[in-house]
């Protein structure tokens, strides 16, 4: 045998790649975030879904309800593929393994989340988000609210798969915490205003999963903007005017920026939002959801800001900063 063969060594590996294998642990706080997902793990299967009786509302409500979580699965829909995308991301750039675990979590949290929307409408309007016939003037509306949505959630979609070229992690990881922020918000004031105890149940259940996703989101922020080049901090700004501005859609009201929407869309929305609102689903006014967005991004300004991370302006709910009018498809990358 040639000595020389047989200790040779292997091609080095062509990165990016998930190989080699190997399991390194740099953030204690992922590892038991991690834990924290699988004790509070849920089935959105075994919610009490015979309680949802679709006679206990008018045509109208069940449809508005409808319209509502159509609308929803644009974010939290998209979530596992979303993050399936940065779990691959994470394995191919070597990120310690407790952090690809927390990103695996949130992964299969989100196809919790996508399942709560799917029973939700299933049981109240088969056929949604986009499989019926619809009857009235109003239900045709939707119906056409909801096709120019997805038409917008797909050109996200374009732009954040994009971004894994064209962005470092510190870049990526720090503009996740924007989307996870806005997901716990709506949630959290969704438990707590639905009145049917189903919505109440889910809610809350989805509320504490995107609670985790922040908290691993906000350590994952402390571990990368440190890193950030002074060009990547101007990135991080603009990302997050982006955040805000695909995460309106449901968290306020679509901005002029990036929307591309029919000029009554608005109105439409409105008007839907009102009947499920009214009819127990805890969407909020018009003027809560205002002051609930600008609360969150209150939080989000002070911990950019901890890291010398110039906050956008957001005039839409008063709040002040960095003028950011460059927000593209080609620019988005938040995730919910
Ligand atoms: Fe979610
Ligand atoms: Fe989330």
């Amino acid at each position: 045998m040639d000595e020389r063969e047989r200790w040779s060594e292997p091609p080095r590996i062509e990165q990016p790649s998930i190989f080699p294998i190997e399991w390194r642990t740099e953030t204690l706080k992922f590892v038991e975030l991690y834990e924290k997902a699988r004790r509070e793990y849920w089935n959105p299967a075994t919610l009490p879904w015979k309680d949802l009786d679709p006679a206990d509302f008018t045509r109208e409500q069940r449809m508005a309800i409808a319209y509502w979580f159509s609308t929803l699965a644009n974010f939290d829909a998209s979530g596992p593929a979303a993050f399936a995308r940065a779990l691959v991301h994470t394995y191919e750039q070597h990120e310690e393994d407790p952090l690809r675990k927390c990103f695996f979590s949130i992964t299969r949290d989100e196809v919790n989340h996508e399942e709560f929307c799917q029973r939700s409408l299933e049981r109240l309007w088969p056929g949604a988000p986009l499989n019926w016939e619809p009857k009235t003037d109003l239900e045709k509306l939707a119906v056409r609210n909801l096709k120019w949505l997805y038409y917008n959630g797909s050109r996200y979609w374009k732009g954040y798969k994009n971004a894994f070229d064209k962005y470092r992690i510190p870049v990526l990881f720090t503009s996740f915490f924007m989307g996870e922020t806005a997901a716990a918000t709506l949630f959290h004031h969704m438990a707590k205003n639905a009145q049917h105890s189903l919505f109440q149940q889910g809610f809350r259940n989805v509320g504490r999963d995107e609670a985790r996703h922040m908290a691993i989101t906000l350590y994952l922020f402390e571990k990368e903007a440190p890193k950030l080049t002074d060009e990547e901090r101007v990135q991080v700004t603009r990302q997050l005017r982006a955040g805000f501005v695909f995460l309106s859609m449901i968290l306020y009201e679509p901005p002029e920026q990036f929307w591309q929407l029919p000029p009554d869309y608005l109105d439409v929305h409105r008007e839907l939002e009102k009947i499920a609102r009214n009819a127990g689903l805890g969407v909020a006014t018009l003027e809560d959801k205002r002051k609930v967005w600008h609360d969150a991004m209150l939080k989000v300004k002070g911990i950019a800001e901890k890291y010398s991370i110039e906050f956008p302006a957001m005039p839409e709910v008063g709040i002040t900063g960095k003028e950011v009018v460059d927000v593209d498809e080609n620019s988005i990358i938040p995730v919910f």
